[in-house]
């Protein structure tokens, strides 16, 4: 940086610490955090807007990865009444920018020095040609199985390592009558199952190849096969009634000892904390089988709206999710870890720790990978196209071959 640069920047740093009385900023905001650690963890949002003498309309659209809130985001833009700001992530933040509705954020994004704190692997999810569009909350890892801990103790089993441990684990469980596996069948959980096991099968450079290139060889190979095998037999893990279930109602069985296990993203232990359960006691958490970090990372991109009190509000937005007081307390409500790298995790758990460690760790060796199943690798015509082949395979008695040329035949025609 020069030194007028540098000048620039500090004086806007100085201006924006300063804590800036905008008008009477406004937002609309539109995202899907409806569970109770989820709720929990927006209001924190919600508190330091209203502090700072902002109005919030809240515009929450109930279901689990969010694609009910996209079908409503869809249905606002086209009829030309776009929310102020918008929970938007991965490749949807490139898309929407492409047809012109978002708001360029870097102002803020420059004042706060954005580009210091953040990791350029988040940092690139936010960037549109060049400018700011995005301005990211946290980093939740998918990659996690959660267990509860005294049915694991009580019937003598440890957390497994290798999916054969997780199946022998499973199949004891079932045998003493415990359901294994707390499972809720919506496309977006079996592809969130599906891709943990994907990635423990098959290794980093297949996950890179598969879900993120698109690979056509990794796509038919014996691998994806040995995928939809493990596939079928977490199918029979599952209790009868699984269909249509909430994630968050899977998380309470583990929590009330109606299920041993979840497969779920860490946003699983928002649920545990905000119902008083403390980890390394009441529940368990370890990275699925397998090498690698699945990341998706949470972030609000604001909308091209009129009226300054609306643009002041996407500011003071923009400006608070990425302080420090915000990432701090949000992400010990969520069960996520901060995206700004400069934030002491003192107050973090276990989960924490360990996630942050192995974020260090895939990030060097190269195992620091998107998810597909929460839109972070792929646009979302690609992604959808393999959800639907994943979860046609979960819920009927298709074989593995078969899922196999269906899952290529899906990803050619949605290119
Ligand atoms: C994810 C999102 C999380 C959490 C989860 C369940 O896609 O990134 O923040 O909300 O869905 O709704």
């Amino acid at each position: 940086m020069n030194k007028k640069s540098a000048f620039a920047a500090a004086a806007a740093m100085s201006f924006l610490a300063t804590n800036v009385a905008y008008a009477d900023p406004q937002a609309e905001v539109l995202h899907w955090w409806t569970s109770g650690g989820e709720a929990r963890s927006v209001a924190v949002l919600q508190e330091e807007f209203a502090s700072r003498g902002g109005t919030w309309t809240d515009m929450p659209v109930a279901g689990g990865g969010g694609d009910a809130a996209m079908t409503a985001l869809r249905a606002r833009v086209l009829s030309g009444n776009a929310p102020t700001a918008v929970q938007l992530k991965g490749p949807a933040i490139q898309e929407w920018y492409e047809e012109g509705v978002l708001a360029d954020i870097s102002s803020v994004a420059e004042a706060q020095g954005w580009a210091d704190v953040l990791p350029a692997s988040i940092a690139n999810h936010m960037m549109c040609e060049g400018t700011w569009c995005a301005a990211p909350v946290n980093v939740h890892r998918i990659d996690w199985i959660w267990a509860n801990a005294g049915i694991l103790s009580a019937n003598g089993i440890e957390m497994p390592t290798t999916w054969a441990e997780f199946n022998a684990a499973a199949e004891q469980l079932q045998a003493a009558g415990i359901t294994p596996l707390a499972h809720g069948g919506q496309a977006w959980q079996d592809a969130t199952v599906f891709e943990a096991v994907a990635l423990g099968i098959g290794g980093p450079e297949f996950f890179q190849k598969a879900f993120v290139e698109l690979d056509e060889e990794a796509l038919t190979s014996d691998t994806m096969v040995a995928i939809f095998d493990q596939m079928r037999i977490m199918r029979g893990f599952v209790d009868e009634n699984f269909s249509g279930r909430d994630w968050n109602l899977a998380t309470a069985m583990v929590m009330n000892g109606e299920a041993a296990f979840q497969i779920m993203g860490d946003w699983a232990k928002g649920e545990f904390l905000a119902a008083g359960l403390v980890p390394g006691e009441d529940f368990l958490c370890m990275s699925t089988p397998g090498e690698g970090f699945l990341y998706n990372v949470d972030s609000f991109a604001m909308f091209d709206v009129d009226g300054q009190d609306n643009i002041d509000g996407q500011t003071l937005l923009a400006e608070l999710i990425v302080g420090e007081n915000f990432q701090h307390t949000f992400n010990l409500n969520k069960g996520s870890i901060p995206a700004r790298t400069d934030i002491a995790l003192d107050d973090f758990d276990s989960c924490a720790h360990t996630s942050a460690a192995d974020m260090a760790a895939s990030t060097e060796s190269g195992s620091l990978l998107p998810s597909y199943a929460h839109g972070m690798a792929l646009r979302g015509a690609q992604s959808g196209a393999i959800t639907d082949v994943v979860t046609a395979h979960f819920n009927s008695d298709m074989s593995s071959a078969d899922a196999v040329s269906q899952l290529v035949a899906a990803v050619a025609n949605s290119q």
